[in-house]
């Protein structure tokens, strides 16, 4: 029988009254529905940094989430879009790794109030994960007006993200799929 996906998604915000929890949630949700999957959920709030320090010296102090990462065979990122940008407690956390994200792919989930669902902060990701060693993959999700997609118990009130989050999962266990094939298979030195 085919090993079961590993697949880490992480919540990149910690801001107190964060819009972005509910799509991180229903995504999560989503994703661990999926049969041969095993879904771990990450939530940036709960990596409490130092405020002197920074980067792979510090991943032993965060070993779930280097172990995590470690035996992941892809990421999804879910990120509100500060000022076209993502919040700085994303990058750092991210930074706390790099051999473990090597040759795995990635997929974004956008929020924002605008109109764009997060489209510009996605963007600025993609070279922040192509040197961690990430791949991207070209299926997106995105939530704009995110104040209004969601009611108070955190139900997605527009039915026509259940077959836009399908492709995306279909692309992003794809992509793991094969990754995991190449990191076995096909030698890399870069590879652990
Ligand atoms: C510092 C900051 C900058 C923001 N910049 C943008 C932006 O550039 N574009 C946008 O559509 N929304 C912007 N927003 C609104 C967020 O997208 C909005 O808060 C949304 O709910 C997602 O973020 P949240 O998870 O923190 O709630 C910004 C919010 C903050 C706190």
């Amino acid at each position: 029988m085919e090993k079961e996906l590993f697949i880490p998604l992480i919540l990149g915000t910690n801001r107190k009254d964060r819009k972005s929890e509910a799509a991180a949630k229903w995504v999560f949700g989503k994703l661990s529905e999926r049969d041969g999957v095993e879904a771990k959920y990450f939530d940036v709030r709960d990596f409490h940094l130092p405020t002197d320090d920074y980067g792979t010296g510090l991943a032993s102090q965060f070993p779930e989430w280097q172990s995590a990462m470690q035996h992941a065979d892809g990421l999804i990122i879910v990120t509100p879009e500060y000022n076209h940008g993502y919040p700085g407690i994303l990058k750092s956390v991210l930074d706390l790794l790099l051999k473990e994200y090597i040759h795995k792919p990635v997929s974004f989930v956008g929020v924002s109030a605008g109109p764009w669902g997060g489209t510009r902060v996605i963007e600025a990701m993609l070279p922040v994960v192509r040197e961690l060693g990430l791949a991207a993959t070209f299926t997106d999700l995105n939530f704009p007006k995110i104040g209004s997609k969601f009611d108070e118990s955190g139900e997605l009130l527009d039915t026509a993200y259940e077959s836009r989050v399908t492709g995306f999962l279909d692309e992003l266990l794809w992509m793991s799929k094969t990754l995991r094939w190449g990191r076995e298979n096909v030698p890399s030195r870069f590879h652990q």
